[in-house]
């Protein structure tokens, strides 16, 4: 059941995803910890090179003593097909989906490079923000009360149900990094740090707000993990190409979760690179987000919300923003997995313990940000902070 390198090509010639006379070579490629990705790549050059990802039934990286249900496969390639329908450009092809064995065969993407390891390589974000706020803001429209018809979208959380990924998202993100826990870890810079957020009792309120905003709201599909590590960026043509991979997460949650996890990756790429342009990104990518929101609005399936549900509906993104975004700083520097951005400076330790800050300041006062949806006040938030600890 589980793929190896060696059977690539017979399960692609056998699924009618490559021609019966194909052959290849196929390199194994996933770096992540869940699951296997392989990209297979035809001696003839007229037939196009594809990926396949597999979920074995545990966690990749430790084998068959973490047992994981695979399913998460067909959660990713569901979710693929959701996006791809209102997010075509920024979203990678399927070719095919094979329930049994919890894989899917995909565009490859081989060319482009993760945009967690662009940046560390001294990239600029470019268009990258705005791509990424697009996508966000038309499949969360799309999926939302306002731009799903009912029927559709009760369906659509009743297919999109995750429970187990939702239990990694409430342990290792929103539950371990605050309390002592066993998989945690931090540079002994930030000793002093992590004590004072764990003991600070505004911060036990504030997480369970995150909480209960993570379990509560089906607002509308989310990726569930959009961090710097699901996005794909490169050129084809000369121009600038972005897709967004991974979303193994999936489920109808807060729409603040993907925006904020992504804004909280950018804003440690640009600690690290002390690179302000990063930082005026987040505004690209929350303008882009609501311009996509704007765009459907006068389509709604519900003509009873009217504009000022609308203005606080937004308003309420941007707060579970702030709060996701918060409590994704606080894990990359407190929790179990951590930012290679800060990881491969020569000493982690001064920028570790600047987004612990931000990410502390950040969760007990959203408000230090405006009362009003102002990405541009979060940035000049991290610049004074950076400018500060010169
Ligand atoms: N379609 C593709 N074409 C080429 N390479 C890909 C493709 N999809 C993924 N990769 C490569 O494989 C890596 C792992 O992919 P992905 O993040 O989807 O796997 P994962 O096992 O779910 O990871 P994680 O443990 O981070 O959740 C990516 O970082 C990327 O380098
Ligand atoms: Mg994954």
């Amino acid at each position: 059941m589980v793929l190896e390198p060696a059977e690539i090509w017979a399960y692609l010639i056998g699924r009618g995803s490559v021609p019966a006379t194909a052959t290849g070579t196929v390199r194994e490629v996933g770096d992540g910890n869940m699951n296997r990705v392989f990209v297979a790549v035809p001696d003839d050059p007229a037939i196009p090179s594809v990926a396949v990802k597999q979920a074995p039934p545990w966690i990749q990286k430790l084998g068959p003593s973490a047992p994981m249900s695979p399913e998460r496969a067909l959660i990713e390639a569901r979710a693929l097909r959701t996006f791809a329908e209102y997010a075509p450009r920024q979203t990678p092809t399927i070719l095919d989906v094979d329930e049994t064995r919890f894989a899917f065969t995909m565009e490859d993407l081989s060319d482009l490079t993760v945009l967690r390891t662009a940046l560390n390589d001294g990239a600029e974000l470019g268009r990258t923000s705005a791509e990424v706020g697009e996508l966000i803001g038309r499949v969360t429209f799309a999926t939302s009360v306002a731009g799903a018809d009912p029927r559709v979208r009760a369906a659509l959380i009743a297919e999109s149900v995750n429970p187990l990924l939702a239990e990694v998202t409430l342990q290792y993100l929103l539950g371990d990094p605050f309390v002592e826990a066993e998989h945690n870890h931090h540079h002994p810079a930030l000793e002093d740090g992590v004590k004072r957020l764990r003991a600070d009792p505004a911060v036990r309120t504030e997480l369970a707000a995150v909480r209960a905003a993570f379990g509560a709201k089906a607002q509308a599909l989310v990726h569930g993990d959009l961090h710097s590590g699901s996005v794909m960026v490169g050129h084809r043509d000369g121009e600038p190409v972005v897709r967004v991979i991974d979303p193994e997460f999936a489920m109808v949650g807060p729409i603040g979760l993907d925006l904020g996890l992504y804004v909280a990756n950018v804003v440690i790429a640009a600690v690290r690179s002390r690179n302000s342009a990063h930082l005026a990104s987040i505004a690209e990518c929350w303008d882009a987000f609501c311009a996509a929101w704007r765009e459907g609005w006068p389509t709604r399936v519900d003509p009873l919300l009217d504009d000022g549900w609308l203005l606080r509906e937004l308003r309420d993104v941007w707060h579970d923003t702030l709060g996701f975004a918060a409590v994704e700083l606080v894990r990359r520097v407190a929790g179990y997995s951590h930012a290679s951005d800060l990881e491969t400076l020569p000493d982690p330790g001064p920028a570790s313990a600047l987004v612990l800050d931000l990410g502390h300041k950040l969760l007990v006062d959203r408000e230090i940000c405006g009362s009003r949806p102002d990405p541009r006040a979060l940035a000049h938030l991290v610049s004074t902070s950076w400018e500060a600890r010169q």
